[in-house]
């Protein structure tokens, strides 16, 4: 297995023009599989609460959920730099709080990094948790935690002076200390633009081909969630129904008296 991803190494990637592979996890086993497989930054995403907790929104996913999903994944993995993704109200209060919240993710969860939805009102607690020595990944764009701000999950930058705005925000956040931008929903000439207006890498997800990597949500990738399915989500495979015909067989086995056999029997 190759050495562990670091801060620098991830940087680096941008002048050397090799993208930067991103994914969800969060727990050990589906963690051991992404590592093993060779992505460069696993982000324990507050997706969390829809994916696994069954909610519509990110909202209600607490500081102490994440930590605990973080150590878990943390333990799984080698290779890749593990972020922890910081949920709402863990970072929205204070500058200090932020700090408290991120340091946790490091010193309890075993990250390298967290992750924040930085609207132009976040940037001081980018600022701070950099200062902090803690690296930083500032979230723009679609900002899920929004969500009732935004009137829903929609598409941001679309009409040139949000397009501006976000182009504003990108380089604010790189000189409040952000080591990276993740770029959610937004038109890909956008990202674009904000790719070769900063120096730091951006990591896009529903923001096109033309960012220095690209990150998705692990169980839409496995089709392990079809709730709902927004344009960008590519499904790999459809393990929902994979794992279905495999309970059915055994509910089936059981039925009929075919398992346990004797070699599954002392
Ligand atoms: O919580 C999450 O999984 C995210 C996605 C945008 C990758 O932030």
């Amino acid at each position: 297995m190759a050495a562990r991803v670091t801060i620098p190494e991830i940087q680096r990637r941008k002048t050397e023009g090799r993208r930067i592979t991103m994914l969800t996890a969060y727990d050990y086993p589906f963690a051991r599989i992404v590592d093993d497989a060779g992505i460069d930054i696993i982000l324990v995403g507050d997706s969390l609460g829809i994916v696994l907790q069954g909610h519509a929104t990110t909202l209600p996913v607490t500081i102490d959920q994440m930590i605990y999903h973080t150590e878990m994944v943390s333990r799984a993995v080698k290779h890749a730099l593990v972020i922890g993704d910081m949920p709402f109200m863990s970072f929205q209060i204070s500058d200090d709080e932020a700090v408290r919240n991120a340091g946790r993710f490091l010193q309890e969860g075993g990250a390298a990094a967290v992750k924040l939805e930085s609207s132009p009102s976040m940037l001081s607690r980018v600022a701070a948790i950099a200062a902090a020595d803690i690296p930083v990944m500032a979230h723009l764009g679609l900002a899920p935690q929004s969500v009732h701000k935004m009137g829903g999950y929609k598409v941001q930058g679309r009409d040139a002076g949000g397009a501006q705005r976000l182009l504003d925000g990108a380089k604010r956040a790189e000189d409040a200390g952000a080591f990276a931008l993740l770029i959610e929903g937004v038109p890909m000439a956008v990202a674009r633009d904000i790719t070769r207006a900063v120096s730091i890498p951006t990591i896009g997800i529903g923001a096109g081909a033309a960012c220095d990597g690209q990150v998705i949500v692990l169980h839409d990738l496995l089709g392990l969630f079809d709730e709902f399915s927004p344009k960008f989500i590519k499904r790999y495979v459809n393990l929902r129904e994979i794992i279905s015909t495999a309970v059915t067989q055994y509910k089936d086995e059981v039925m009929n008296g075919q398992f346990p056999s004797e070699k599954e029997s002392y």
